[in-house]
């Protein structure tokens, strides 16, 4: 996934591109870009490696025009290269452009058009675009756009723009995301931008494309056109587009003082989770309500059957619901890899409830498991943290996570978010089915406890600290938990991998004598995570298992549980309602996973081959 930031205006575009580049860096950070108009032709500046590498050679070359285009990548087709690097031009130099996503068929169009001579200088999919726009070019930069774009499979997010037809930059959606930014100040000013971070330092009303859209923005003002009727041959109706005022602040996206993203978003979920609950709770009648259920609230009183489909920790996440779900409100769950239910050929009977999790609401194969669950009848409902993201506008209601922007790529605080919600989503559904109203608010009582218990396990940073010192230069690491803290153990383990790069694996407890317990030595350490709950002893006894093989031990458990003979280290974490523990023992994990990787000099926020969600397959 990648990173795009257009500006056509008064101003001068390089600072404020380079500026909205910046704050995109977390979606991609292999290699980066600029392209402006100069009144003469378009020049461009690129390089592989971060943005810092860039901004050295705008330091010595700068770039004067006030219509740019800007691009950070994550490299799909074409190695992360200066060459590689976007924005791409066609043979003359002329056209240029910025591209986020995948183009299916650049294999097919790329020998065609150099059978028509066009000469290619990159092995991008990116750069038949170029060539495309190229070859239909009459003089009208959309209608170019247009006619290239009907013979692309894939999906794009994209900013075009070119000397032969200047003042104007056309931007257009299928698959990727990208949104307008219009200015709120009466200049005029107009940018577009991959996600709101990009845009957020300088207006709050946005507009976001959908699929199969496109926009030309001018000097005047912009237009929004639906690509599908250009097919028709003449220059299609403008359609009407919603702006939208982002509640968000700038401070949000900054890192207020924290050495790293990742860490201030740990140290956020006191609030978040807060956040989370906020005007949900009904503490008389000992439930939760949602305002985005609302227009699904027939649905969720027949649902039957839930199928709860996400990627990485947002699948962790809905591990933990599963448990949450089928034990209080005794619905049956199946929990899918999204990228795998997408492709199979899945058996959705009536009445079945998909469950779409995803922090950033853009993740490819989320959208595309959800929209095919939608296809076969299901009633979809969306967990989301992005206001206005893909998937929290194709699914049929939803409920935001409200845990603001995550920049750090680990997830951290929107995952206890994710765990927050489905916890209420299980109390509205027990209760509308067999929850007594004391049952209820006792559980009602134990999410506002939450951020509390949050707060005292942050205090922990002494012992963890100790811990990480102990174990910094391991190069494997076992996770391992039982019931819902199962979920939790293999969201340690993906933490530490993230961040860290150290191979680490995320057991059920008692699946270790079935094969991991082989990997049992002095050498292994092994995270338990063991709160007092109902499957508490059954871990003790792994924990024993473990200790008779010389393994080294490190325990999340309750305060209290006596514990501290029979491991080595040992991190306690307030008592709860069994089905909200995973809130708390996950938290310790994140904070192990992050001084580790700081000790072993990782670049924490922006880990290697990682972007912050994969909008591509
Ligand atoms: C988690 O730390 C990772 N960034 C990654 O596994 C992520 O959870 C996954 O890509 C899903 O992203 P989403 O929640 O935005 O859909």
């Amino acid at each position: 996934m990648c990173g795009i930031v257009a500006f056509i205006g008064s101003r001068d575009a390089e600072p404020l591109l380079l500026e909205g580049l910046r704050r995109l860096e977390y979606r991609g950070y292999d290699s980066a870009g600029m392209a402006v108009l100069n009144g003469k032709g378009v020049e461009v500046r690129k390089r592989a490696g971060r943005i810092s590498e860039l901004e050295n050679v705008l330091g010595t070359q700068p770039l004067h025009g006030s219509v740019g285009i800007a691009h950070t990548r994550w490299a799909t087709h074409g190695v992360p290269t200066t060459r590689n690097a976007h924005p791409h031009t066609d043979c003359s130099g002329d056209i240029a452009l910025a591209h986020n996503g995948i183009i299916e068929n650049n294999d097919v169009l790329r020998t065609k058009l150099q059978e028509l001579g066009h000469q290619f200088r990159t092995e991008t999919d990116t750069e038949v675009l170029a060539h495309l726009i190229e070859e239909a070019f009459e003089g009208n930069l959309e209608k170019a756009v247009a006619a290239a774009l009907t013979q692309v499979d894939g999906t794009y997010g994209l900013a075009v723009m070119s000397s032969r037809d200047p003042e104007k930059i056309v931007v257009a959606r299928n698959g990727a995301p990208l949104l307008l930014g219009v200015a709120e100040n009466g200049t005029g000013e107009l940018f577009a931008a991959s996600d709101v971070a990009a845009v957020l330092g300088h207006t709050r009303k946005v507009i976001y494309l959908d699929d199969g859209e496109l926009a030309v923005l001018t000097r005047d003002g912009y237009q929004t056109l639906e690509l599908a009727a250009w097919e028709t041959g003449n220059p299609p109706e403008p359609i009407e587009k919603e702006i939208s005022h982002v509640a968000w602040n700038l401070d949000r996206i900054e890192r207020g003082g924290y050495s790293h993203f990742m860490l201030k978003e740990i140290f956020e979920q006191p609030q978040t989770i807060r956040d989370a609950m906020r005007g949900r709770l009904l503490e008389s009648e000992g439930t939760a309500r949602f305002g985005g259920l609302m227009q699904l609230s027939g649905s969720l009183d027949t649902v039957e059957r839930i199928i709860i489909t996400a990627c990485g920790t947002s699948w962790h996440a809905a591990l933990v619901g599963e448990y949450m779900l089928e034990e209080c409100a005794r619905i049956p769950v199946e929990v899918e890899y999204a990228s795998e239910f997408r492709y199979r050929n899945p058996i959705i009977p009536d009445n079945t409830l998909v469950i779409a999790i995803s922090q950033s609401g853009e993740t490819a194969d989320t959208l595309a498991a959800m929209r095919e669950a939608k296809r076969r009848g299901a009633v979809a409902m969306g967990i989301v943290n992005v206001v206005g993201s893909t998937i929290a506008r194709e699914t049929d209601g939803g409920v935001y996570t409200h845990s603001g922007p995550e920049i750090g790529v680990a997830s951290t605080k929107a995952f206890t978010s994710q765990l927050t919600v489905l916890a209420m989503i299980t109390l509205m559904l027990a209760r509308r089915r067999r929850m007594s109203i004391d049952d209820g608010r006792k559980l009602v009582a134990a999410l506002q406890e939450l951020p509390g218990q949050v707060e005292s396990v942050l205090e922990q940073q002494a012992v963890i600290d100790e811990v990480a010192r102990e174990y910094w230069q391991h190069t494997n690491f076992l996770y391992l938990g039982r019931g819902s803290n199962f979920p939790v153990a293999l969201e340690g383990a993906l933490k530490l991998k993230e961040i860290s790069y150290i191979h680490a694996e995320g057991y059920p407890a008692a699946e270790m004598k079935h094969g991991p317990i082989a990997l049992i030595d002095e050498n292994m350490p092994v995270v338990c995570i063991a709160p007092a709950d109902s499957v508490y002893k059954k871990v003790v006894s792994n924990i024993e298992e473990i200790k008779t093989r010389g393994g080294r031990v490190i325990a999340i458990t309750s305060e209290g549980s006596g514990l501290e003979s029979k491991v080595d280290h040992l991190i306690s974490v307030p008592s709860t309602h069994e089905m909200l523990q995973p809130i708390l023992t996950v938290i310790p994990l994140q904070i192990l996973a992050y001084k580790i990787a700081v000790l072993r000099e990782c670049d924490v926020d922006q880990p290697r081959n990682l972007a912050k969600s994969v909008t591509v397959e």
